[in-house]
């Protein structure tokens, strides 16, 4: 925790839906609000899995970032770039990968049920095995403290704090460490190094977390410390150790489950998606002829909305005042099934309209794009640079 910063990524998997728009993107663009942001396309996650389908890859990492700048990413605001062209990913995951236990990978959730998910591809390899370590490269090589994830990555990003916390035991230790920190307190000012000294033993005679938290804010304010001493600083809160890499924190985002238009999860490969820049007479379509209650067979059956894929969608898009008027119309055969699919067909229109908007500009200058996620990896590559130097000479590869 140096400072507040965001890191979250996602596989490319070309145009994006309603699902991602809601499950995680609009929730990105809120957060760029308050806090310094990175976004990436993850390309060589997708490639864990689809290690034999690599034609659409860069396509599809394109069109999936139109789609976060057309949802109101700001370049000005978010760092956007794409993990391949950012090569100190790969040499931490190879660092990381020395000191992580394969067992610790073995126990993720995700990995026996991916593979037998995905039983018709072959993922006994190494890399599939290995991406949780690559996920700890992406967010520790920017000291990100906040992961914005849905529900199945929150126990990777568990994972990657264990990396976190393994790493700085390990790598940490320094001759003299105490000595070091003291001195480092002093070069705080006395007030601070006061303050700092009293919110440490709270924390680790009282286990006091409001403490730890207080002494890391005020390490996060005071701006001209070396990295070093910043490092003992925060170590020194904790334990003995410096920390080099600090644990990222999950940031669940309450996914509202966006059901695609046969009821099952929303995935362009089930055909059942509503793009976030749809043509609005295909948002006409697919909605009209989304299933409802197989139970009203007529206009004169009642329905009931908990046994509707409609509904779902109403809860994400549509006013309390609506909701009701659908319950009621549903439970009582009062309205039809396509005249309580209007207001939803007239919201999500509306809500994509201004992403139609600020998608133009790219799709007419693709260039745009390209220079955009240029600079971002850029910059991308300085932070994880900065980083990288720490790492190296913390695991004895310093040569200069
Ligand atoms: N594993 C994530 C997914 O499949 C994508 C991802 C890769 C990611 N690296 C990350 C998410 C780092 C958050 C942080 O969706
Ligand atoms: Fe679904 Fe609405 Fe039809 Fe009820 S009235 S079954 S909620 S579409």
């Amino acid at each position: 925790m140096f400072i507040d910063r965001v890191l979250s990524g996602m596989r490319p998997t070309g145009r994006m839906h309603i699902g991602h728009y809601h499950g995680a993107i609009r929730n990105w663009v809120r957060l760029q609000e308050e806090y310094e942001c990175l976004f990436f396309a993850a390309d060589w996650h997708a490639l864990t899995t689809h290690y034999e389908e690599p034609e659409n890859v860069a396509a599809s990492v394109w069109e999936m970032m139109i789609d976060w700048l057309a949802a109101g990413l700001d370049p000005t605001r978010s760092t956007l770039f794409i993990q391949s062209r950012v090569m100190e990913h790969a040499e931490l995951t190879l660092l990381l990968g020395m000191m992580t236990p394969i067992g610790w990978l073995e126990r993720v959730p995700t990995y026996k049920d991916q593979q037998q998910r995905l039983a018709d591809r072959d993922l006994s390899t190494y890399g599939f095995l290995g991406y949780p370590v690559m996920q700890g490269a992406d967010i520790l090589i920017y000291r990100a403290n906040m992961v914005p994830v849905g529900g199945d990555q929150v126990s990777h990003v568990e994972l990657v704090r264990e990396m976190a916390r393994r790493f700085n035991h390990i790598y940490g230790r320094e001759p003299g460490f105490e000595d070091k920190a003291k001195a480092a307190i002093k070069k705080l000012g006395s007030r601070k190094a006061r303050r700092y000294g009293e919110l440490r033993t709270a924390f680790q005679e009282k286990g006091d977390a409001a403490a730890l938290e207080a002494a890391q804010e005020l390490l996060n304010e005071t701006q001209n410390l070396a990295l070093g001493d910043r490092e003992r600083l925060f170590g020194y809160l904790e334990g003995s150790r410096r920390m080099i890499l600090p644990e990222p924190e999950a940031l669940l985002t309450e996914i509202p489950m966006v059901p695609g238009l046969d009821g099952q999860k929303m995935s362009k490969s089930y055909g059942n998606a509503i793009l976030m820049r749809e043509d609005p007479a295909e948002v006409t379509r697919k909605i009209r002829t989304m299933q409802t209650d197989p139970a009203r067979v007529r206009r004169t059956d009642p329905g009931n909305p908990e046994l509707c894929p409609v509904w779902p969608l109403h809860k994400i898009y549509s006013s309390q005042q609506t909701q009701d008027w659908v319950v009621e119309g549903c439970t009582t055969a009062g309205i039809g099934c396509l005249e309580c699919k209007q207001p939803l067909i007239d919201a999500i229109i509306r809500e994509q309209q201004p992403l139609h908007e600020r998608a133009q500009k790219y799709l007419d200058d693709p260039a745009l794009v390209r220079n955009i996620v240029a600079d971002g990896c850029e910059r991308a590559r300085e932070l994880a640079e900065e980083t990288m130097r720490d790492v190296r000479a913390a695991m004895g590869l310093a040569y200069d």
